[in-house]
């Protein structure tokens, strides 16, 4: 096989060897960024003198030309041109003869393949905020509808107090906002230019970086040069910050299992994202949430894959860091869709509000105002109030109602200070709003969240 660079190694490669040693199935994913990192480059190299006119236009339409051909699907990849920069490279030198072999000059594929990786990596950070943005958007419309519908909060998956279905979905919102900061985090952090630190020392061609940088959109080049072709730090950002996003949509997802199981039956999942068995014509099965819990165990082994290859590597590049790629697309790909999917399965559920109310009766959900009743009203030590409590739930399970619906003599039976007004302090919406402080579930604060959120959003959307 033809080797554009045969350098001190002068024996054809085996077939094996090509296999084995080629990104090229993998890292052709890379072509736009690598055209783009290439036009950079030249327009530089024209710019400082190292190419004229004619070279710098001839290099241009000829990528342009591969770029035209990739995308159409008539270009021919060879797996013996072991990368997409050698293809391209090859390619280019056959279409515009000698000058093609020019584009080279002061660069390195070590500079090359860590622009072309960072800059699908910045693409993609940008994307997957963007869909996440889309989801918020939707989590935030099941908020304002449902600001008084009513569900068992719960530790322990145990019932505990009555909460919002507003507030539920705005612990979700706080989630992924953090997530969207995480992705925006990144972003900054990693928006340098690798390009122009050669092979790991730098170059003696008068060339000039930070041109290439703003050319490519970057903040500016990075710092020191045998860190960049070193550095994997970004791959390793997206894949954390993908594996963080993964953890809070299988939290949902779980969640969307439970309430759609006849034991909660608190929402449906609409038909168009639910399966049915192959052999139980009965049966609807939450298989989006399920498989979005279940591609988190995926997303999280690509991380620790690269985390491993990083871990021993001696500066500079080194063939393992090939490995970098294949797990960066798959977490980047899941992270998109899933997001997508979990926005639609969200915007199309339905939320079963008399269900949620219904399960509210069941647990004594209001026992904690009592306490906090015999503290307020009859002056009792709270650690008292809560055991005279504990006594009124074992008399209220003992005649099989719940707390709520416990007759006021029962009460005044255990505690003589209690007054007729407890009833309403047993209520049980009455005790969901009663939790009015800064960020409690109380409807009137659940109200000023969801206005926070929306402010919040409408200024993401202006940015
Ligand atoms: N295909 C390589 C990769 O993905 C590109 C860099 C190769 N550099 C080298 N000196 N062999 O990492």
């Amino acid at each position: 096989m033809a080797k554009l660079a045969s350098g001190r190694v002068t024996e054809q490669s085996s077939e094996l060897l090509d296999r084995f040693n080629a990104s090229l199935p993998f890292d052709r994913k890379l072509y736009a960024e690598d055209i783009r990192g290439s036009i950079a480059h030249a327009t530089m190299l024209h710019a400082q003198g190292i190419l004229n006119d004619s070279e710098l236009s001839d290099i241009v339409s000829g990528l342009q030309q591969i770029e035209k051909e990739i995308e159409e699907g008539s270009f021919s990849f060879e797996i013996g041109d072991e990368d997409i920069h050698m293809a391209i490279e090859k390619c280019l030198t056959e279409m515009i003869g000698d000058t093609g072999k020019k584009l080279h000059t002061a660069r390195s594929r070590n500079d090359q393949v860590a622009l072309d990786f960072r800059l699908y990596v910045q693409k993609n950070t940008l994307r997957v905020k963007s869909q996440l943005l889309k989801l918020e958007a939707v989590l935030l419309k099941i908020a304002k509808s449902n600001t008084d519908t009513m569900l068992p909060g719960m530790t322990h998956l145990q019932h505990a107090q009555p909460i919002n279905f507003a507030y539920h979905m705005l612990a979700y919102m706080s989630m992924f906002k953090r997530d969207i900061e995480r992705f925006e985090s990144a972003y900054l952090r990693n928006n340098y230019s690798p390009i122009g630190c050669a092979a790991l020392a730098g170059t003696p061609h008068p060339i000039d970086r930070e041109k290439t940088a703003e050319l490519l959109g970057f903040e500016a080049p990075t710092i020191n040069c045998l860190d960049t072709v070193s550095d994997r730090d970004f791959a390793l950002d997206i894949l954390y910050n993908i594996s963080v996003l993964m953890t809070h949509i299988s939290r949902l997802s779980e969640e969307l299992i439970l309430w759609s199981s006849s034991e909660f039956g608190f929402i449906s999942l609409s038909d168009s994202y639910s399966t049915s068995s192959s052999i139980m014509p009965q049966k609807k099965n939450p298989d989006v949430p399920e498989l979005l819990r279940g591609k988190t165990g995926r997303v999280y082994g690509n991380l620790i894959a690269l985390l491993t290859v990083l871990k021993g590597l001696p500066l500079a590049y080194n063939k393992d860091m090939q490995e970098d790629k294949e797990g960066v697309f798959d977490s980047v790909e899941t992270a998109l869709l899933s997001v997508e999917i979990l926005t639609a399965a969200l915007d199309t559920m339905t939320v079963h509000r008399e269900k949620m109310a219904q399960a509210c009766r069941q647990g004594h959900l209001s026992a904690t105002d009592l306490a906090d009743y015999l503290v307020q009203k009859c002056g009792m030590p709270f650690r008292d109030a809560y055991k005279i409590t504990g006594a009124i739930v074992v008399e209220a399970e003992k005649m099989e109602v719940d707390l709520s619906e416990l007759p006021v003599e029962v009460i005044k039976a255990f505690a003589p200070c209690v007054g007729d007004d407890v009833e309403t302090f047993l209520d049980l919406r009455h005790s969901m709003n009663a939790r009015t402080s800064q960020g409690g579930t109380a409807t009137t604060e659940t109200e000023h969240q969801i206005a926070w959120f929306a402010a919040w959003l409408e200024s993401k959307a202006r940015e």
